[in-house]
């Protein structure tokens, strides 16, 4: 690994990972350590923040917190959430997208708020607060479950969340190390072990709760985001209390927040994320659906499909079949 991103997934001082270091570890693509905590693998440094978030978190009604697991396209609903709250009037030239890394308008609670400092003052934060999050349901702070703030989670299906994790994963990487192995990679997904995975875990513990408690958790799926981007964006709207008045302002929410128009602006192209050290151009590449037939083999195909189908088994959750 050469490049920063390296340097914020590193553990902090030796005396602060003391607590930890007990914990289950496993190395992840080669690169990194992973500590199981209450069932999901973090780093350390993400460890040390969810529990600073989990013991100060104070939420407001009105916050909207955006999880997800990781590589499931969250970067489409941390630009789509913002652009559904703002103004309706904004111009084009004003819309923030333009200036800002979708990773800017929806701040991490774990990757920047609660990693700059464990007891941040976010009082004088715009109202509504947008926050984004990769932490799983459990290890949420109970001031979030508890009020009436709304949690739009993102999922994907496993496959192609497995392939966008690995070629994220690779763009980490420097031209002489090359790709990671993906045999090994998928074995690694395949028992659970990931950045806050197991991923079936993470999915099914909001999947239940959105469930239960339909006004508080918004379930979305890429492939359904994918198929109908209109009628999911005006659900994700109505959900947040902010629904549309005009077809045209659905439609130029949807162009905003697109992959070629994200894509193609200078703000994406260049730079990187401060707190993630990663590139952000990064965060967008093909979007599609079904690109693990791209990577995967037959066999790894039924494996994984296999996997899915007895995890999900009696939790009436299924990814679209591609
Ligand atoms: P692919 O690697 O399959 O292309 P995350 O945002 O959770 O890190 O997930 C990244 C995935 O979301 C990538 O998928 C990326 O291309 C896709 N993505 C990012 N922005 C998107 C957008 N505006 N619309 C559709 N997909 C997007």
């Amino acid at each position: 690994m050469s490049v920063p991103f390296f340097s914020t997934f590193q553990t902090t001082s030796s005396i602060e990972n003391a607590p930890f270091v007990h914990l289950p570890r496993a190395k992840w693509v080669g690169a990194f350590d992973l500590y199981q905590w209450e069932g999901f693998w973090y780093t350390l440094p993400r460890l040390h923040a969810t529990i600073a978030l989990q013991n100060h978190f104070k939420s407001l009604d009105d916050d909207v917190i955006l999880a997800s697991s990781i590589k499931t396209g969250t970067t489409w609903i941390k630009a789509l959430i913002p652009s559904i709250m703002a103004d309706r009037i904004l111009t084009d030239e004003q819309d923030p997208l333009l200036t800002n890394h979708p990773n800017v308008l929806t701040p991490s609670l774990e990757f920047k708020i609660y990693r700059e400092n464990t007891t941040p003052n976010l009082s004088e934060m715009q109202s509504p607060r947008l926050f984004r999050t990769h932490v799983p349901y459990r290890a949420l702070p109970e001031s979030i479950k508890n009020s009436k703030c709304r949690i739009v989670y993102m999922s994907r299906s496993p496959k192609d969340t497995f392939v966008s994790m690995w070629h994220f994963l690779n763009t980490l990487r420097s031209d002489e190390e090359g790709p990671f192995p993906i045999e090994e990679a998928f074995e690694s997904f395949c028992d659970g072990v990931s950045a806050f995975g197991p991923f079936f875990d993470h999915v099914l513990e909001y999947w239940k709760v959105s469930l239960e408690k339909p006004n508080k958790i918004l379930f979305l799926t890429y492939e359904e985001m994918k198929h109908d981007p209109k009628g999911q964006v005006k659900r994700l709207a109505e959900f947040l209390g902010r629904p549309f008045e005009k077809e045209e302002e659905v439609d130029k929410v949807v162009w905003r927040c697109s992959l070629e128009r994200l894509k193609s602006l200078d703000v994406n192209k260049e730079g990187i994320d401060p707190w993630e050290g990663i590139a952000h151009h990064a965060y967008f590449r093909r979007g599609t659906v079904g690109d693990w037939k791209n990577h995967l083999t037959d066999e790894m195909a039924s494996r994984l499909d296999e996997i899915t189908r007895m995890k999900l088994e009696g939790s009436g959750l299924s990814f679209q079949k591609v």
